[in-house]
């Protein structure tokens, strides 16, 4: 029987990147479509996995022997604050429904998603994959960030009851194509884009809020995708990986926003509001153990990571998930 691949989540920013290095890069090779497989890539209308009968039903449809699980309520800061119940259970439902399918239906992998956000606050740096479960999460995102923790929880509790394989990859903060543009609840380089774009658009400055000084590892989302693509298939243990460039690979938000002035074409004012907050300086994360793994893998530059997706963002404007239209 043909290998079928079920990506949750199929939809977002990162299932869109791995389905695009699934059908552009050549068949056969490392992180190409293998002959015979089939990848689904599911959305929440097709079975919303809050619903465990849904689930099984997705489940059903598809028989995947493989699944990387990437579906999440994911909001940005304030929607995090707002409603931690919320996102404390939906994640929870959603996990333990695709976990406990996973199993019941025989799954011989699953690969699931975790965030940065699950690391202790209190924590020493450079994050680390031994260093998950050292304290709690940042009050900000203490339902998300609990949900998530509690995936690596469960596939150490499945492996040893069941043998099942089942195993996490912890992404740093991911940008590129058919990101969150939304102003109220985007990440900083989709809002930054999207500001920029209105500025230069509207005629009116582009202010970025705080000092442009703190420093963070960005993955571009094809980047990512072959990652994924590798842990599916080249790694079997249940202790997860973080999949991010180096810590000497870093950007500061003055780098981003550079960046995207470049890339947008802006050539209006442009300034940094440093009344706002900055948040941390740095939370560096370290990729040793992901390059002790994989051998050579090449990253994307990041300028020309972020001049592709602001590019698409350009292109797409129109359907690409801007929330409200801003005037
Ligand atoms: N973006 C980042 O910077 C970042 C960083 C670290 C980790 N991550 C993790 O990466 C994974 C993917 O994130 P993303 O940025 O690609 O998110 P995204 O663009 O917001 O996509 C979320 C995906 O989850 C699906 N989904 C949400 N609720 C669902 C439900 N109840 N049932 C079924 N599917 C549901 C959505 O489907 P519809 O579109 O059909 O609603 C969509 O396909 C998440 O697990 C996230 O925690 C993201």
């Amino acid at each position: 029987m043909p290998d079928v691949i079920l990506v949750t989540g199929g939809t977002g920013l990162v299932g869109r990147a791995i389905q695009y290095v699934i059908e552009t890069e050549p068949e056969g090779s490392r992180f190409g479509k293998k002959p015979g497989e089939k990848w689904v890539f599911a959305s929440s209308s097709e079975a919303d996995l809050r619903d465990i009968k849904e689930t099984q039903k997705l489940f059903e449809k598809y028989k995947p022997t493989h699944v990387i699980h990437l579906a999440a309520l994911v909001g940005g800061l304030f929607a995090n604050m707002k409603y931690k119940a919320t996102f404390l259970r939906d994640n929870t439902l959603i996990n333990d429904n695709v976990l406990h399918t996973s199993h019941t239906a025989g799954t011989k992998k699953l690969v699931s998603c975790l965030s940065t956000c699950v690391f202790p606050d209190k924590v020493t740096y450079p994050l680390d994959e031994t260093k998950i479960h050292e304290g709690l999460p940042h009050h900000s995102n203490f339902g998300y960030a609990h949900a998530k923790r509690m995936v690596d929880v469960a596939n150490h509790a499945y492996k040893d009851q069941y043998g099942s394989n089942f195993t996490s990859a912890i992404p740093t903060n991911v940008f590129g194509q058919y990101d969150n543009y939304d102003l109220e609840t985007a990440h900083v380089i989709p809002a930054l884009i999207h500001k920029c774009y209105l500025a230069k658009k509207n005629g009116t400055p582009f202010v970025v809020g705080g000092t442009g000084k703190p420093l963070r590892q960005f993955i571009y989302s094809r980047d990512l995708a072959k990652l994924f693509i590798w842990q599916l298939r080249e790694y079997d243990d249940v202790e997860p990986v973080i999949l991010s460039v180096g810590e000497d690979e870093e950007v500061s938000i003055k780098q981003v926003a550079d960046a995207i002035v470049k890339a947008v074409g802006f050539v209006g004012e442009y300034a940094f509001d440093a009344t706002k907050a900055d948040g941390q300086f740095r939370k560096p994360a370290s990729n040793k153990k992901l390059l002790g793994l994989i051998g050579d893998f090449q990253f994307t530059p990041f300028d020309q990571a972020l001049d592709e997706s602001v590019q698409w963002f350009l292109q797409n404007y129109d359907t690409a998930r801007t929330g409200v239209k801003a005037a």
